[in-house]
């Protein structure tokens, strides 16, 4: 990857039929069947680099990211576990678990949005932006990946086992990983409907 320095004219976008092809295919994983090989420590520098390469409105950088390895989730997990029990949650909310901790890795993203420049709402989607660079990114290396909340990132005591401080949100965990199976087609939106064209 290039390297530019600031201010410098960047590249004008070139026609790749194998970008056309990549967006096309895009799919996401099933999280709990993430396996080895994973992106080593240098391929998740320049996942994060890629994915922060994101629309950010007067570059208030509202997001930050943690990465977790395995040991760290199963960790959490165990805790997390142990509050589907102390707070009465379904066994669904257990079962979820699994699609936590089984990944290589696993990038948290945490929106950091906050009243300020620009509205919170645009922080929010700037957050959005990233994970789906960070999927795109991901790709690119060669992985697949998957882009999951669930019950633990809206509860504030389970997020904080994560780092989640009080006004932090979490966007998403981008788990990142290899399939022993491909990922099947699924239906798509029909896009007349969705889609108004005016002259
Ligand atoms: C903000 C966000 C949160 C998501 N959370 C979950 C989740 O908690 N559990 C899950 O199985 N998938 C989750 N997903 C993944 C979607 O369910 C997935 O994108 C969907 O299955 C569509 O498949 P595709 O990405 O292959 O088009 C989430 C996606 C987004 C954008």
């Amino acid at each position: 990857m290039t390297d530019y320095p600031l201010g410098a004219p960047l590249p004008a976008p070139l026609v790749s039929e194998e970008m056309q092809h990549r967006l096309a295919v895009r799919r996401s994983a099933p999280a709990q069947d993430l396996r080895t090989p994973g992106p080593d420590e240098a391929q998740i520098a320049a996942i994060l680099k890629l994915g922060a390469r994101s629309p950010d409105h007067a570059k208030m950088t509202p997001w930050r990211f943690v990465v977790l390895g395995p040991q760290s989730r199963a960790n959490i997990a165990e805790q997390l576990a142990a509050l589907v029990k102390t707070k009465n949650l379904s066994p669904k909310a257990a079962a979820v678990l699994a699609k936590l901790t089984a990944a290589p890795v696993s990038i948290l993203v945490i929106s950091t949005a906050a009243p300020g420049l620009k509205p919170v709402w645009e922080q929010q989607l700037s957050a959005g932006a990233v994970c789906m660079n960070l999927e795109h990114a991901a790709s690119a290396f060669g992985f697949w990946s998957s882009w999951i909340t669930d019950w633990y990132s809206y509860d504030a005591e389970a997020a904080a086992l994560f780092g989640v401080t009080a006004g932090e949100t979490i966007a998403g965990f981008i788990h990142i990983g290899s399939l022993n199976e491909p990922a099947l087609e699924r239906d798509r939106p029909d896009l007349a409907k969705l889609t108004t064209i005016l002259p």
